[in-house]
């Protein structure tokens, strides 16, 4: 029983012994962290952290787009360009190059008696449509500008 005791005692004495190199161990390889890294890590986590809240968080996104969405879109076809050759090829020639529902081909023939209208009037009918011709030639966003550069460009284009 003596031994006993004695085998638990210095069981005891051995626990404490690794108990406390394990702690002056720890404190002699324990290094605080640089807050740069802390910062950068923060920043990694920050939308995940910043969900709904603040400038970057999802509601403010969502504010945005609604905001957004209630605006009516502005933007003037081919970001308002007034290049009558870029409208004229990207808009109008799909008919006029291929007389679609009896559209007038791009030869001098075919306008007689349009191009005596004036010019006023043959924009007026691109804008409003003509026959066959949808208004703008279906693209709404064109602008009344835009159309006029297009027509003027199509008129110049015939020999
Ligand atoms: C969907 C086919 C189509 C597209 C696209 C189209 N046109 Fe036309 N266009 C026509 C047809 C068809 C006519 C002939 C209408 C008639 O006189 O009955 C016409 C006629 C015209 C005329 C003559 C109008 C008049 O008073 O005689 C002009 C000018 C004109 N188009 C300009 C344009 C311009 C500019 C565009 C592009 C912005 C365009 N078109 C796109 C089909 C089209």
């Amino acid at each position: 029983m003596k031994r006993f005791s004695l085998v638990i005692v210095l069981l005891a004495i051995f626990a404490l012994v690794i108990l406390f190199l394990s702690i002056a161990l720890h404190n002699t390889l324990y290094r605080p962290e640089p807050p740069a890294r802390e910062l950068a890590r923060e920043q990694r986590l920050a939308p995940v952290g910043g969900v709904f809240a603040g400038e970057t968080g999802r509601a403010a996104a969502l504010a945005a787009q609604a905001a957004a969405a209630a605006e009516p879109a502005v933007t003037a076809a081919f970001d308002g360009s007034l290049d009558g050759q870029l409208i004229y090829e990207r808009a109008c020639a799909s008919c006029h190059i291929s007389g679609a529902g009896g559209a007038p081909l791009m030869v001098a023939s075919e306008w007689v008696g349009r191009i005596e209208q004036g010019m006023d009037t043959l924009v007026a009918n691109a804008i409003n449509g003509i026959g066959a011709m949808p208004p703008r030639g279906g693209r709404m966003d064109l602008t009344d500008e835009q159309i006029e550069v297009s027509v003027a460009f199509m008129i110049d284009m015939l020999d």
